[in-house]
């Protein structure tokens, strides 16, 4: 069992988890991920590692409540204790030595772009942070980005915080002014296509993190299965982040929507049950 040791509510849609998995803390690096299970009947998903620290040995997840499975992980308490946190899975992401990056988070991607840029931000590389929210009410983890941050540059789709517009404005800005060796994008799949598409002119290295429907993890089921460049890859063991000049992203998305209804099906039967 993994004791919850820390809960945080970030959004009302968005919970923070610090877990007691001393195995998977001592080894876990950035990019890399966990697939938990809340009890012996639960269903398994994918988290990427917010945070970790070795010492304590404790790691964070961060969640958006969009399902079944997810609205009961929001739903435990410190103290409770959750069956399975299998890990660390995934590659760890290669960065490279760059001297300039720029970490893009949109909505509750910021919860892995934050250590990505971390990460970065330990390395000695100047990183400009991009993070968009669709208003200021769901805004997460700005103080931390804050922290690792060269430039911090916050957007709204509605103007309500930051700068007014996409992520992809404030990313094609950077780009005319500056040269850049590395951009990190992790959000929803539109925005991880079209920050590629707004890279790919200006030659930058572009890694995007893939969250395609996962069951195994370990290569095995083939559920994960992403096209990238024309090849077949396994996001749980060939990624999860690859070249986003590469990847087919409307197959992934096309894949990720083929059990909305049994998800819909599942939190109806919930809703009943529970009132
Ligand atoms: P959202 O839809 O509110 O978008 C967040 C920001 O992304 C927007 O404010 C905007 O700046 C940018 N964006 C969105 N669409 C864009 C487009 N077409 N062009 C340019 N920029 C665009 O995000 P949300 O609802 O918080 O995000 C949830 C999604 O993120 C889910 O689909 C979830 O699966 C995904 N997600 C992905 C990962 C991953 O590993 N890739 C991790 C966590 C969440
Ligand atoms: Fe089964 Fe990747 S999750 S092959």
């Amino acid at each position: 069992m993994y004791k919850i040791v820390a809960k945080r509510i970030l959004n009302d849609q968005v919970a923070s988890l610090t877990l007691e998995a001393p195995f998977v803390a001592r080894k876990v690096q950035p990019g890399q991920f966990v697939i938990v299970r809340t009890d012996e009947f639960g269903e398994r998903i994918p988290l990427t590692v917010a945070d970790f620290d070795r010492e304590a040995g404790t790691l964070t997840i961060i969640f958006q409540t969009v399902g079944f499975t997810t609205k009961k992980l929001a739903a435990m308490n410190v103290g409770d204790a959750i069956a399975d946190c299998v890990g660390p899975l995934g590659c760890p992401t290669e960065f490279g030595n760059p001297k300039k990056a720029i970490v893009v988070g949109g909505g509750v991607g910021c919860a892995i772009a934050y250590p990505q840029a971390k990460a970065l931000h330990n390395m000695g590389v100047e990183t400009d942070v991009i993070a968009g929210f669709r208003n200021k009410e769901i805004v997460i983890l700005e103080e931390e980005m804050r922290a690792v941050a060269t430039r911090f540059h916050i957007t709204t789709d509605d103007g309500s915080y930051g700068e007014k517009g996409f992520v992809t404005e404030v990313l094609k800005r950077l780009l005319e002014q500056d040269r850049y060796d590395l951009v990190i994008a992790i959000g929803p799949i539109p925005m991880m296509k079209f920050v590629s598409k707004t890279t790919e002119p200006f030659g930058v290295k572009t890694l995007v993190s893939l969250n395609p429907i996962m069951i195994d993890g370990t290569g095995m089921c083939g559920g994960c299965r992403v096209t990238v460049g024309g090849e077949t890859k396994f996001a749980c063991v060939d990624g999860p982040d690859f070249d986003g000049h590469l990847v087919d992203y409307d197959e992934l998305m096309r894949r990720n929507a083929f059990y909305k209804e049994e998800e819909n099906h599942a939190c109806r039967l919930e809703a009943n049950i529970h009132g």
